[in-house]
């Protein structure tokens, strides 16, 4: 009998994306797999039933999660959602583990071996499944097209009949996958361009881009990336050059946008209200870190804030925003992933746990939470047999 994987409808209501696509769904059906949609899951990608139907899936409802031997999700299933799955399913999803031990152990308890999209390692063998990254990457352009729209002048410099609109202004804070994006899409929309990071390679990547890079230069830059490629928490010292510098330079742009994470650790905080003040009137700043404490003080999770007189975006899930273009990407990952769990003979699941995607990744398995970094200490050991 044919395995099967059930893709749900994102029970938060404020997530558009969805885990499957029609090409995932296809790819799916060769591997194998029998697989039920539940009803609208597809609808905020402009994805309807009837497309996923077209390609062999069946569209059914949660009750069909129970018999689910793989649930696909985008964000990591409510309490509610668990009680449907049945024990030993594999459920894949962006996890957001970091200070949800609890959550965890809950997965744990229900005996679902879980998985973080999150946590893929960023070697070449997984950059097919790197959501951070197809994420990021359209996150860091959707930013910018949501600071273009609040911004009331252009972003290109305009020679007319009438006079020059001059250039915006446009400093990229943060230059990530989002971020580099983001300065891609300002160039393309003829924005003078200016970026900073504390990760000493992101010096070349913003000059390739045609952006001019803004940094403290100093010893602690220099060994700011750690071996993975991420940042590191900077110190007091380091954070304080830091603002006097940004201070300077954010008094001479339109449009800020933020995009700075530590993972697993709060947000570095980088603009405060003195710098907005100084910025001129219809100055916009965007926050793409808002969900992990914000880089900007003021910025307000899913509004528009006034702070100073600057408009500060803060809009969460921001490739949400582009959620049909984010679905396909995501889609792929997780298809992609799945496939390193199918045994190709056999056309059924075969996980191999000592695979180092399946270990990175791999949250509770067996009845307990297995990943080395949220084993919570204060939470008792659930053993298989207390199932
Ligand atoms: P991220 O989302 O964790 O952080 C975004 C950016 O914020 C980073 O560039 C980080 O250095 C920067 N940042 C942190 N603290 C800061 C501060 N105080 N001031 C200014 N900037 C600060 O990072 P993301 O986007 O996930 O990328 C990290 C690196 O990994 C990049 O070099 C990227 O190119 C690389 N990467 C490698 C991949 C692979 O080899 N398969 C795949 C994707 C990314």
């Amino acid at each position: 009998m044919s395995n099967l994987v059930f893709v749900a409808k994102e029970s938060v209501a404020e997530e558009t994306r969805v885990a499957a696509s029609v090409e995932t769904v296809k790819k799916m059906k060769n591997l194998g797999f029998d697989v039920v949609i539940e009803a609208g899951a597809g609808a905020l990608s402009r994805i309807p039933d009837t497309e996923y139907e077209a390609v062999g899936a069946r569209i059914g409802s949660i009750k069909d999660a129970k018999a689910a031997d793989v649930i696909l999700k985008v964000r990591r299933p409510t309490s509610k959602e668990i009680s449907g799955y049945k024990s030993g399913a594999i459920v894949i999803a962006i996890m957001d583990p970091y200070g949800n031990e609890a959550a965890l152990a809950e997965m744990a308890r229900a005996g679902l071996t879980s998985f973080a999209m999150e946590l893929m390692p960023r070697i070449t063998r997984a950059q097919s499944m790197d959501v951070l990254s197809s994420q990021a990457n359209l996150a860091g352009y959707q930013a910018v097209i949501e600071a273009a729209a609040v911004y009331d002048r252009a972003l290109p410099m305009m020679m007319t009949a009438a006079g020059t609109v001059p250039a915006a202004k446009v400093f990229v804070m943060g230059a990530g996958v989002a971020g580099l994006q983001a300065i891609a899409t300002a160039r393309r929309l003829g924005a003078l361009v200016s970026a900073t990071d504390v990760r000493p390679a992101a010096k070349e990547q913003v000059a390739s881009l045609g952006a001019k890079f803004v940094a403290v230069e100093d010893e602690e830059f220099k060994a700011a990336e750690t071996a993975g490629g991420y940042a590191k928490e900077m110190s007091k010292e380091y954070q304080a050059k830091q603002a006097a510098l940004v201070a300077d330079h954010i008094a001479k742009q339109d449009i800020v946008i933020t995009t700075a994470l530590i993972p697993g650790r709060p947000a570095p905080r980088l603009v405060g209200r003195d710098m907005l003040k100084a910025m001129r009137p219809g100055a916009v700043a965007v926050d793409l870190a808002v969900e992990r404490g914000g880089n900007i003080e003021g910025a307000e999770y899913g509004k528009i804030a006034d702070v100073e007189g600057v408009k500060v975006v803060g809009y969460p899930n921001m490739a949400g925003r582009i959620a049909a273009s984010a679905s396909a990407l995501y889609a792929k990952n997780l298809v992609t992933f799945l496939e390193t769990m199918v045994d190709k003979d056999t056309k059924s699941l075969a996980l191999n746990r000592t695979d180092e995607l399946i270990k990175a990744t791999m949250l509770t398995d067996g009845g307990e939470v297995v990943n080395p970094n949220f084993v919570d200490p204060d939470q008792p050991t659930i053993k298989k047999g207390d199932l």
